[in-house]
C-alpha cells in the first residue's frame, strides 16, 4: 500500500527512532511495512526511504538506485533493506553532493558526507549485512540512516547558499518526480 510521506515540519520526523526488537524480524508486520515502504518509494521515484518518513519510528531503511530519473548520474545501488544499522567511518574524507528528499519536496541542497564507510545491520530475515561502500552508495546510506536519528539533509548543510528549488537549480529534473 502506498503510504503518505511525511514532510519536514512534522515533529515525528525530528525524533530518534527505536531499534527493531529481535522478535520482530521475519514477522508478517515487518514484511508488510517493508512492502509498503518499497511501494511508496517506487511511486515517488525515490532512491531511498526510511520508516519514520511514513510515520513509523523504527530503525528500518530501504534504498535502491537503478536508472533513477531523480538522480541520473548516480551509479547503481542494489535494493537493500537495512535494519538497526550502524555506520562505521573508515576515513574522515568528505565529499559534497546534491541531495533531495521525499520529505523536503521540490528542493535540492549540497551536502557534505563521508566519501566511504562501512555499514552493518540486518535484513528483514535477521541476516547480518556488512558492507564497505563509497560514492553514491555511501551517500544514500548516510542520508537514510540520518532519518533514524531525526536528521534531515538541510540540517547537514554547511553552505545554505547551495539550497534551493529543483526547478531553478536543475530544471532538467522537473517532472521526474512527484515533488
Ligand atoms: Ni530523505
Amino acid at each position: 500500500m502506498i503510504r503518505p510521506i511525511l514532510k519536514m515540519g512534522t515533529p515525528s520526523l525530528m525524533q530518534a527512532s527505536l531499534p527493531l526488537p529481535s522478535s520482530a524480524f521475519n514477522s508478517p508486520e515487518l514484511h508488510a511495512l517493508i512492502a509498503d515502504m518499497q511501494e511508496t518509494m517506487i511511486a515517488a521515484k525515490g532512491a531511498g526511504l526510511a520508516a519514520p518518513q511514513i510515520g513509523e519510528n523504527i530503525r528500518v531503511v530501504i534504498f535502491e538506485i537503478k536508472n533513477n530519473p531523480r538522480y541520473p548520474d548516480a551509479e547503481p545501488v542494489p535494493f537493500t533493506v537495512l535494519i538497526n544499522p550502524e555506520l562505521l567511518p573508515i576515513s574522515d574524507e568528505q565529499d559534497d553532493g546534491w541531495e533531495g528528499c521525499l520529505s523536503v519536496p521540490a528542493m535540492r541542497g549540497l551536502v557534505p558526507r563521508l566519501k566511504a564507510l562501512r555499514y552493518t545491520g540486518f535484513d528483514a530475515a535477521g541476516q547480518k549485512i556488512d558492507r564497505t561502500v563509497s560514492g553514491w552508495h555511501a551517500r544514500v546510506v548516510q542520508h537514510e540512516c540520518d532519518h533514524l536519528d531525526g536528521v534531515l539533509y538541510p540540517m547537514r548543510m554547511t553552505d545554505m547558499s547551495q539550497f534551493g528549488f529543483t526547478e531553478v537549480l536543475f530544471p532538467e529534473l522537473v517532472g521526474q518526480d512527484d515533488d
